[in-house]
Parts: structure tokens; sequence; C-alpha cells
């Protein structure tokens, strides 16, 4: 016999596996670092009810795990990372349109991506291109901080500079597309191959030079700054600088997979993802500096104001092109990348 307790136990727990069934799951591919993909995760787990199962990625390896299982997607939202592989992922129709009643709160440059994409990628923040160096680490050399781009090939710097790789991270190709822009495309493979014989290391992540900073492996990465002042806050002993000549920006952005399978539960969290509250949890969780895409939601204290640092008018439209994007990473890699330093 079942006592009725267990009966009405049972009965709760029936309900409960049914509701979950009845919310569902969301399959997310995060691009940003692992203490906002997870505050996310399970932020909107337990506001929804809906069960999500996260893999992180940098940007260059999200959009090639997208584009391998585009035949029969696993992913249902990719959020986060630079904004040009969302461009690319939007042209080579890996990703579907999708409007939120939440547009309407955000910035003009989270709706400029959106149009751009036609409507399948939406800015969710913003972030500089520039210096982070570890302070204690150019005392003890008797360096000083790197001002402008062209101070970093000097041969004073040898083998203390940092940047990620373009083929798979996001930050390392706004790096390239930003030199492209400041110079033309052979004057900056000029000073890319310059550059070259200062690198220490090409990191697969965007964050891994600026990590390498703060822990004094190296005495300077070229990163988001944003990436520069978290180091920082952790207590490492980590400063940043723009560059003179000007620097180039990202628009982190997110996605909706063409074909998802769980396409409700993706625009639910699409319109969560761009609410003031869901966009504090980077700076509440991991200390993330990014300038949120809600106009509501306030710049973290201690962010890097965009508005104060020389920016470029980046063409999005042109180093968000897919062909564009691979041609110069191939250039990257034959002219850069594969020589000896
Ligand atoms: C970090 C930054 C983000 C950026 C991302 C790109 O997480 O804080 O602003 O979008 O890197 O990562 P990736 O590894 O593709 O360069």
């Amino acid at each position: 016999m079942v006592s009725a307790r267990a009966a009405v136990a049972l009965f709760l727990l029936l309900c409960a596996a049914s509701t979950s069934h009845a919310q569902g799951s969301l399959n997310l591919v995060c691009s940003v670092q692992a203490e906002w993909c997870q505050a996310i995760a399970t932020g909107f787990q337990r506001e929804s009810g809906i069960r999500v199962a996260m893999v992180m990625r940098g940007s260059g390896e999200a959009l090639a795990a997208i584009r391998a299982e585009a035949a029969n997607p696993r992913t249902d939202l990719w959020f986060g990372g630079t904004g040009d592989p969302h461009l690319n992922a939007a042209e080579d129709g890996l990703t579907q349109p999708n409007e939120s009643a939440n547009n309407a709160a955000l910035h003009p440059w989270a709706l400029a991506q959106w149009r751009q994409s036609g409507q399948r990628a939406i800015g969710v923040y913003a972030g500089a291109i520039g210096f982070g160096f570890n302070t204690e680490v150019l005392a003890r050399r008797n360096l000083a901080p790197p001002a402008c781009w062209e101070d970093l090939a000097t041969p004073r710097w040898r083998g203390e500079v940092q940047l990620a790789n373009p083929a798979s991270s996001g930050t390392a190709y706004v790096v390239i597309a930003t030199l492209v822009q400041l110079r033309g495309e052979d004057a900056a493979f000029d000073f890319l191959k310059r550059l070259h014989a200062n690198v220490n290391a090409y990191p697969r992540s965007g964050t891994g030079p600026i990590k390498a900073v703060a822990r004094g492996e190296t005495g300077v990465s070229v990163s988001f700054v944003h990436d520069a002042v978290t180091e920082k806050n952790a207590g490492f002993p980590v400063a940043w600088a723009t560059p003179c000549e000007g620097t180039g920006y990202e628009i982190g952005s997110m996605s909706i997979i063409r074909g998802a399978r769980n396409a409700a539960q993706a625009r639910r969290f699409y319109d969560w993802a761009l609410t003031a509250p869901a966009q504090r949890l980077g700076f509440d969780a991991g200390g993330q500096l990014q300038t949120p895409s809600n106009r509501s939601a306030p710049l973290p204290p201690g962010a890097p104001d965009l508005n104060a640092i020389r920016l470029i008018d980046y063409d999005f439209a042109r180093y968000g092109r897919s062909a564009e994007r691979r041609r110069l990473i191939e250039r990257w890699e034959r002219e850069v990348g594969a020589l000896p330093r």
C-alpha cells in the first residue's frame, strides 16, 4: 500500500518532471569568459525552468562548429563573441532572423549589427582593443608602456608581446582588421610581420594573452581593454592603454541558429539576454566590464568608457564578410604565423 504522504510526494514529483519537460531545453554555445557563461546558463535556467546545456568556444571556433553541424544543428543559440563571425554566420545562412520586443531598449550600435546581419545577429555588448601590460614586469625590464601600435614592433619589445591566434580568436581578428583599416592592407601585414619577431606566443583564446600578462609571463598583450581591467580588479599588476593612432572595437553579438530544434526556448533566452538585469550578470558573476547594449543597463563600475577612446569607424560590412575574414586569416597564417621567430 502506498501511504497518502508517499502518493502526494509522487504526485509532486511527476508534476515537477512534467513542468521541466514542458519547458524543454536549450543548447547554448557561449563565447565570453567562463564565469559569465556559467552565470547566464544557471540564471536563465532558474528563471525559465528551461534546462540549459552550455559549451564554451572562442568566436572563430564557435563559427567553425556551427558550420560543421549546419545540416543537423545541435546548437540552438550562440551567445557572445566578437561581431564579425556572427556576421559571417548570418551571410552564410547558418543563423536565422529574429526580432525581439526588447530591441526598443537597445543602443543604436546594437541595432546596427542587427540590420547589418539581416536581423540575424544582435549586439549584446561592445568593447575596444588596446594594450594590456604588467607594470611590475615593465619596471623590472625598464620598459615604458606602449602608447602607439608602432611602439610594439620596435626591438625593445622582443619576446615580450602576446596576441591571440586569429583563426580561433575573434579578438585577434578584430586586431588584424583594425590594422588593415588604419594602415592599408600591405602596410598592416608589414607591421604584423615586424610584430611577429616580438611575439612569444599566439594563444587560442582572446583572453589568453592578458591572462599571461597578469601572471607575469609576458610584458604586454594586445587585448580588449575591458579584459585588462578585469585582471587588474582581480589583484594583478595590470594596466592598459589604447593606441595613439586609434583602435578598433567589437559589437559582441548573439544569434539563433537556423534549424534550431529548440527555437522557442532560444527566442525566450534571446529576449531575456537583452534585458538590463541579464546584462548585469557578466559583471556580477565574473567582473566582466564590457559596455552593455541595453540602454538601461549601467556601465559597470570601472569599465573603460568607449566615448573616451579614439575609435576608428570600423567597417563591419566589409570585415564581417565571410570571404574577407577567411582571406585575411589565411594571409596572416601564410605570411605571418608561419614565419620563424
Ligand atoms: C573575451 C572578451 C569578449 C570577447 C571574447 C572573444 O571574452 O571579454 O569581449 O568577445 O573574449 O573571445 P575570442 O576567444 O573569440 O577572442
